[in-house]
């Protein structure tokens, strides 16, 4: 088999959340068929006392616990090679988006690390972090599953993972616009047909309607994304 366009490793307490997300649809596909390679490694794996012990309390006080920096480490350093850029996933992160997905898209070996209680002790981040993500303003109770929706993500932008190249022009933030409304058969359903214009086979036709659609719940529900809009050619 080809070597897969991107690798994805993730350094988690809970490997077993990705089990089903690395084996179901399209990523399950994706990787059956080579094009991404998807591990999950078990931080506990990186101890060396007989407790498997991850986290110690902060110095300084506080609530909760820190991720100790030994078997971040380890971890880190038998799994990256060069080349790898290592991902933290943190509410404090850099926003995610579809212009990052494309972007580590081209990264060969992504290398993810999920924090969990109160976050990492401050001296991995500064050595062994590339990049550090988030992917909203909430706070998960651990990053596994944030790491999970970067590498659906960015696998989507992985030539061959979709089975219609052509979908991912239509999507959501593509050109900046959120997505158009799609309809499949029956014709009408409880009272409600299928708007016309989808039904001319005027092609020209149907993509002035799907634009103006997108332009008009762009407005609606994200104005502030529509200053960046490309018009299509
Ligand atoms: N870990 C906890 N919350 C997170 C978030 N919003 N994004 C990324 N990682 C997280």
């Amino acid at each position: 088999m080809s070597t897969p366009v991107v690798e994805f490793d993730v350094i988690t307490l809970f490997p077993g959340m990705l089990t089903g997300f690395f084996s179901e649809s399209m990523i399950g596909r994706a990787r059956t068929a080579g094009l991404i390679r998807a591990e999950a490694h078990n931080l506990r794996d990186f101890t060396t006392d007989r407790w498997h012990i991850t986290d110690d309390r902060p110095f300084g006080g506080g609530a909760g616990m820190v991720m100790k920096p030994e078997p971040l480490a380890r971890a880190i350093d038998s799994l990256r090679r060069p080349g790898t850029t290592v991902i933290y996933l943190t509410p404090d992160g850099e926003p995610f988006s579809t212009p990052l997905a494309r972007e580590f898209a081209q990264i060969p070996h992504l290398l993810m690390v999920s924090g969990h209680y109160e976050g990492i002790d401050e001296r991995i981040r500064e050595t062994r972090i590339d990049r550090e993500v988030s992917i909203g303003d909430y706070v998960l109770t651990n990053g596994t599953l944030a790491a999970a929706v970067l590498i659906d993500a960015i696998s989507r932008q992985v030539p061959g993972v979709l089975g219609e190249e052509k979908s991912l022009t239509q999507d959501s933030f593509h050109h900046s616009l959120l997505g158009f409304p799609q309809y499949t058969r029956p014709v009408e359903f409880e009272g409600r047909a299928v708007p016309e214009v989808l039904l001319s086979g005027n092609h020209g036709e149907i993509e002035r309607w799907r634009h103006s659609r997108q332009l008009e719940k762009t407005r609606q529900r994200r104005p502030d994304i529509l200053s960046k809009t490309i018009q299509p050619s």
